[in-house]
């Protein structure tokens, strides 16, 4: 019998990365609670990830009985600042999450070493960062695993999806028999919703369009008529019965189509970071200064405005496919934070950057034309004053 369309995926993804296995999922955050499962992360644990994330990365923590400890970031690339980081760790710490932010590389040196000091597991979270390297290595490769999402927004997309990745055996068995055991097959009704909505947004989503068909998604998401990324359900830190769900064939198929064009992806966004870049360095802005061995490819270009209300507001009537990532450190902003053990102040510097930061299309979408508009837009809303 020949392997089915999600096994394919699955080899074809770990092939790319260079990793041992790969396990697909419903959505990212289910690979991120299969992670945290298998590694044994449960009741009165402590788990560090940067406090300038997504609620759904919090949530896996919160279903397994653990306590997420956030780290604030620094301003440049929007990751863990590794130097409060040692001070996070406590004897109930059992595993950090590095979260490679926009698709910038955390500092791993030290995060792997901070890790290690304290007996500590790193896994990646790739989900904004789908070959990005850090000192020649790809991300997703550093620590014990990693989990990557295909959702509409992500490097790309099999209209929802997740995966996890490892290349320690160990690890490995774990997650495949716990794939056995538990794992729920997607219902052919919400298999089939999914593919009718790849048609739909192949064939309408651009970036002059994805505004308007935003907000119309939205809508339908909320009346239950279209599968969002996210439902009511999931804003609360309690499991949903059907969560740990696996990968649909359909899916699978767009993602293996995806796997084998990744690379033009990739370069794509690398040319269209440079192009911002170049544009907002012309401009008078300033550019985020990377280190040189760090070579990021973007899932969107971060961009600190002066009054992102208004650009928010703006954006569609100009075309320009704005996006708000973070809309708070855990976003989006509906979030009840106090819920995630989040309380206000304690990462200001990501407080400060929900406040600023929209980010631009690099996506292959989005071409020299797009990043013209985009730049020309948020000139006129101005940079963010310190
Ligand atoms: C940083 C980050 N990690 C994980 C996730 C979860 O990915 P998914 O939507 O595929 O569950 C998200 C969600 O958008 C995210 O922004």
């Amino acid at each position: 019998m020949s392997p089915s369309a999600v096994t394919r995926y699955e080899q074809a993804f770990a092939q790319w990365l260079g990793a041992g296995r790969a396990f697909a999922f419903w959505k990212g955050r289910v690979a991120m609670y299969a992670i945290l499962k298998a590694l044994g992360v449960g009741e009165g644990d402590e788990v560090i990830l940067p406090g300038y994330t997504c609620v759904m990365d919090v949530n896996p923590i919160k279903y397994l009985g653990a306590r997420p400890a956030y780290v604030d970031i620094e301003p440049v690339t929007y990751n863990m600042d590794v130097g409060l980081l040692p001070g996070r760790i406590t004897d109930r710490t059992k595993v950090i999450v590095a979260q490679h932010t926009y698709g910038y590389p955390c500092e791993m040196d030290a995060i792997l070493q901070a890790a290690a000091d304290r007996g500590v597991a790193v896994i990646e979270d790739c989900c904004l960062a789908m070959g990005s390297t850090y000192r020649d290595k790809v991300c997703g490769t550093f620590g014990k695993a990693a989990y990557w999402s295909s959702q509409w927004n992500k490097p790309y997309t099999t209209g929802i999806g997740g995966l996890a990745t490892t290349d320690e055996p160990d690890l490995a068995d774990k997650l495949e028999a716990m794939c056995r055991a538990d794992l729920v097959n997607p219902s052919a009704k919400s298999a089939l919703v999914l593919a009718a909505q790849r048609m739909v947004y192949r064939a309408v989503i651009y970036p002059r369009t994805t505004a308007a068909v935003t907000a119309l998604f939205r809508w339908m998401t909320h009346k239950g008529l279209v599968i969002g990324s996210s439902s009511t359900r999931e804003f609360v830190p309690e499991m949903p019965d059907d969560f740990f769900m696996g990968m649909s064939a359909g899916q699978g198929r767009a993602g293996l189509k995806q796997v084998r064009r990744l690379e033009k992806n990739l370069a794509h966004r690398r040319r269209m970071r440079g192009i911002y870049d170049g544009l907002l360095r012309d401009a008078g802005w300033d550019v985020p200064q990377i280190p040189d061995y760090m070579d990021p490819v973007l899932v969107r270009y971060p961009v600190r405005v002066a009054d992102k209300a208004r650009a928010v507001a703006e954006a569609a009537s100009a075309g320009v496919e704005l996006g708000t990532w973070f809309e708070c450190p855990l976003h989006p902003i509906e979030t009840p934070m106090h819920l995630y053990d989040y309380e206000e102040g304690m990462c200001p510097q990501a407080e400060k950057a929900s406040r600023e930061v929209v980010n631009l299309p690099v996506h292959p979408r989005a071409n020299e034309r797009t990043a013209r508009r985009s730049v020309e837009f948020v000139k006129s809303i101005g940079p963010a004053q310190d």
